[in-house]
């Protein structure tokens, strides 16, 4: 059994703009109906703004609730707004989804990306030059690439989640697996230039804050960044990480090796008790 927030489970209750717009000016698409979920959006725009967005879906509660919560962060505002709106958006207006549904706030995200790109008459049609991945879900190497980005996902296990991919008869984990070790191998290098000490530090902290801890506190625990010296990192388990008998390989496994992955290899986190 999925463990929902109120928002998620009030959303489905009672779902807000549901149905179809006859004069929208821009209607968008994802998912389909053989894939198992599928969603329409239908947007009213006037003078750069949505005064108005309804959808129709076919899907579990968290694709309505992911529809219904994106009608109204969409209705009465300007489209450079709406236009930066991620799936993560959705998914953090709803208090979270458990990860298996992540794939519903992606779907509602390409429904409203296809509906602008429709409206600003951009290319429309990823899906006859993108490379299909996933034939059991319809999944393009756009889609899995872009959820890679905007989700900071790093295993196949996390991009089936976001995008389904891979959660069928499986045939295209290969090329799942091959898009990830592709994109973190030329991230790796990119995303390693040198630092000045303040930029270092800043860089360490987030990471700590917005990958790290955030991790943590899905089971209970906590970290606070006490200090950095050169490559030491100096950190305070709390919650349960601080009683867990474990805690070495929550430091080594998972806290230091998050900070060398991102960071710098030569990075070592020390344990602060207080
Ligand atoms: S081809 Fe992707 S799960 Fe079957």
């Amino acid at each position: 059994m999925w463990d929902y927030t109120k928002e998620v489970m009030e959303h489905y209750r009672n779902p807000k703009n549901v149905g179809k717009i006859d004069d929208a000016e821009a209607i968008g698409e994802a998912g389909s109906l053989v894939c198992g979920d599928a969603l329409k959006i239908y947007l009213k725009i006037k003078d750069n703004m949505v005064v108005d967005a309804k959808f129709q879906t076919f899907g579990c509660g968290s694709a309505v609730a992911s529809s219904s919560v994106l009608t109204e962060m969409i209705i009465g505002k300007p489209l450079d707004e709406v236009k930066k709106i991620t799936n993560k958006d959705i998914a953090d207006r709803l208090g979270g989804l458990p990860p298996e549904k992540m794939h519903c706030s992606v779907m509602g995200h390409e429904a409203l990306e296809n509906a602008l790109s429709k409206y600003f008459k951009e290319d429309v049609a990823p899906h006859e030059k993108d490379k299909m991945v996933c034939t059991c879900f319809s999944v393009t190497e756009k889609q899995i690439l872009n959820a890679i980005k905007d989700n900071n996902l790093k295993t196949l296990e996390e991009v089936t989640n976001y995008t389904k991919a891979g959660g069928a008869c499986g045939n295209c984990k290969a090329d799942i697996q091959a898009i990830l070790d592709k994109y973190y191998g030329s991230e790796i290098s990119k995303a390693k230039p040198i630092l000045t000490k303040t930029q270092r530090i800043i860089k360490i902290n987030d990471i700590i804050e917005n990958q790290i801890a955030t991790e943590l506190r899905k089971d209970g625990g906590d970290i606070d960044l006490i200090d950095i010296d050169d490559n030491k990192v100096y950190v305070e388990l709390k919650g349960c990480c601080s009683k867990c008998k474990n805690s070495t390989m929550t430091l080594k496994n998972f806290v230091e090796a998050t900070l060398r992955e991102m960071l710098d290899e030569k990075i070592e986190v020390i344990e602060v008790e207080k």
